[in-house]
């Protein structure tokens, strides 16, 4: 399922919802997804990274720190923005960043030794993006795709489901599932390992869990079909927190690592 370019302008046009996300995550996270993906990619000093679908570059930036150079491509100017300021405050000098769509970059003979492409796969024509992967993937290169299945962030879902029955396509049952695409990915480069990063996030207040719940693209998707939805979630959440005395949920990636493994 394609997202609309209306759908998708609503979800990236602004960085700070992501921004907010990622952070949250970081701060109530138990684990860090950067770090575990480091240890299972150990990208080289003499490598290159291509990050499809880069955001604000806060992935990139842990992988390039280990490379020889990096090339960030989104659609969102806005995020791009971040990134490009992100890079700049850490002296980063040896990545780029390229406003341009995933399925439709033109990279020349340009070819990389990581493709990375996280959250953000099932918003391009898939195809399309796998065949660009592969035409810009060194000989002995390997790529990481990352996405949600159904299981992730169930309790985030039951509360939302408490305010609304409306569920936008972003949502949708397996819309972000990564596993729908094995055969595709399998055909085009051979090897196809899944692992599975799991990372429980603990509020700790109603309220962190409403910045939350409001940076997601459930909620930004949701809110214009939803009269009051923000005060509805904050409501459930106060009832929720005093009923459990907590606020949880658990964070479930998939990752696609295709080509070559290292070993
Ligand atoms: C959930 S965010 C993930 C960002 C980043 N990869 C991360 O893990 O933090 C999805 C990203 O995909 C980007 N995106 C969506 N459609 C795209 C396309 N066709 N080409 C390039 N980027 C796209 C969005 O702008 C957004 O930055």
């Amino acid at each position: 399922m394609e997202v609309t370019v209306e759908q998708f302008s609503q979800l990236y046009e602004q960085a700070k919802p992501l921004e907010d996300r990622i952070a949250i995550q970081q701060a109530y996270g138990t684990r860090d997804l950067t770090e575990w993906f480091l240890d299972l990619a150990k990208p080289q000093l003499s490598e290159t990274v291509l990050d499809i679908g880069c955001g604000n570059g806060h992935q990139l930036f842990g992988v390039v720190t280990k490379c020889r150079s990096g090339l960030g491509i989104d659609l969102s100017e806005a995020l791009l923005d971040t990134a490009r300021q992100a890079a700049a405050a850490r002296g980063l000098t040896n990545v780029r960043f390229l406003k341009a769509s995933g399925d439709q970059v033109e990279l020349g003979l340009e070819r990389f030794d990581l493709i990375l492409c996280n959250f953000a796969i099932y918003y391009m024509d898939v195809a399309r993006v796998v065949a660009k992967m592969r035409q810009h993937l060194s000989p002995t290169g390997r790529v990481y795709i990352m996405g949600s299945p159904d299981e992730n962030a169930r309790e985030l879902l039951e509360i939302h489901r408490r305010a609304t029955p409306f569920l936008p396509s972003v949502y949708a049952p397996g819309f972000s599932d990564i596993r729908k695409y094995e055969p595709l990915l399998r055909q085009t480069f051979g090897a196809c390992t899944f692992h599975q990063f799991i990372n429980p996030l603990r509020f700790p207040s109603p309220e962190v869990f409403v910045a939350y719940y409001t940076s997601t693209t459930l909620f930004q998707s949701s809110q214009a079909a939803v009269e009051g939805l923000e005060a509805k979630i904050r409501e459930i959440s106060r009832a929720w927190w005093q009923e459990k005395q907590e606020i949880r949920i658990t964070k479930i990636v998939d990752i696609a690592e295709l080509g070559r493994p290292r070993s």
